[in-house]
């Protein structure tokens, strides 16, 4: 933690981590675990998961560990997964439907309470328990429901203008799928721009760099 209180992204960024393999532990029945034996499951080393979790008070006992529910519980909290952020879905194509309809995000502190797509053909498709609506729409929803997240997965010519409707009425953060780095030009705006390709190409750059390796290897040892 910095002096003035703040967490650094770095921590923030392996929350979410701690948490899933946290709440697998609660799944497997175990009920406390030690900084080593978590460090070993999660390939961390125990002193990081000590430092990382000194960060918001520390949760562990010396001698006995942490106790997993209660660390999933106080994390969960920290995340926010506790609160129910009012969350709409703009773009009900293939991936906006994928999402809807597999990723949990009651568990991760949302509620998915509206799908908006501007393809009229869209209007009145049932979605994952939801009905999609038309962009027609969107104002009235957002006035009444006053959704606080959306997830965007629009092409991403028309992103920014969508996110810009979508701040002045009243949205605060932006899980953002379209391949267009939103950067929204007000104070107090979340954007979590989100890449699949980008996690693929750095799944290309190590096995590039390890085939890489190898064959550097086989010439040393064919040349020795
Ligand atoms: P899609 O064509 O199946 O669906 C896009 C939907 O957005 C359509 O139903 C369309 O009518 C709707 N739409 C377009 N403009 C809109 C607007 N202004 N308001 C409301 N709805 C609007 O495309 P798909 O496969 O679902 O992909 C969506 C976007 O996500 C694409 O731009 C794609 O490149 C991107 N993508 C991003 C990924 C990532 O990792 N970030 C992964 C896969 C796709």
């Amino acid at each position: 933690m910095s002096k003035n209180g703040t967490v650094s992204a770095s921590v923030i960024k392996r929350l979410p981590r701690y948490y899933r393999f946290l709440g697998e532990l609660i799944k497997q029945g175990t009920e406390r675990i030690s900084s080593r034996e978590l460090a070993a499951l999660m390939k961390l080393t125990a002193s990081q998961i000590r430092q990382d979790l000194n960060c918001f008070g520390g949760f562990g006992q010396q001698g006995y560990g942490y106790n997993v529910e209660e660390l999933h519980t106080q994390i969960g909290r920290i995340l926010g997964v506790d609160r129910k952020f009012s969350t709409i879905l703009i773009g009900a194509g293939n991936l906006g439907r994928a999402i809807a309809s597999h990723i949990n995000f009651e568990s991760r502190g949302c509620l998915l309470i509206g799908m908006f797509d501007s393809n009229p053909k869209m209007t009145g498709k049932a979605v994952a328990g939801s009905t999609v609506r038309h962009t027609d729409e969107l104002e009235f929803f957002c006035r009444t429901h006053k959704p606080e997240v959306a997830v965007l997965c629009i092409p991403k010519d028309n992103t920014q203008a969508i996110a810009e409707q979508l701040v002045g009425l009243g949205v605060k953060a932006f899980w953002n799928f379209s391949h267009y780095d939103l950067s929204v030009d007000h104070e107090n705006i979340v954007v979590e721009n989100v890449h699949l390709g980008d996690s693929l190409l750095t799944l290309t750059y190590r096995v590039n760099h390890l085939l890489h390796s190898d064959d550097e290897q086989e010439q040393k040892d064919k040349t020795e």
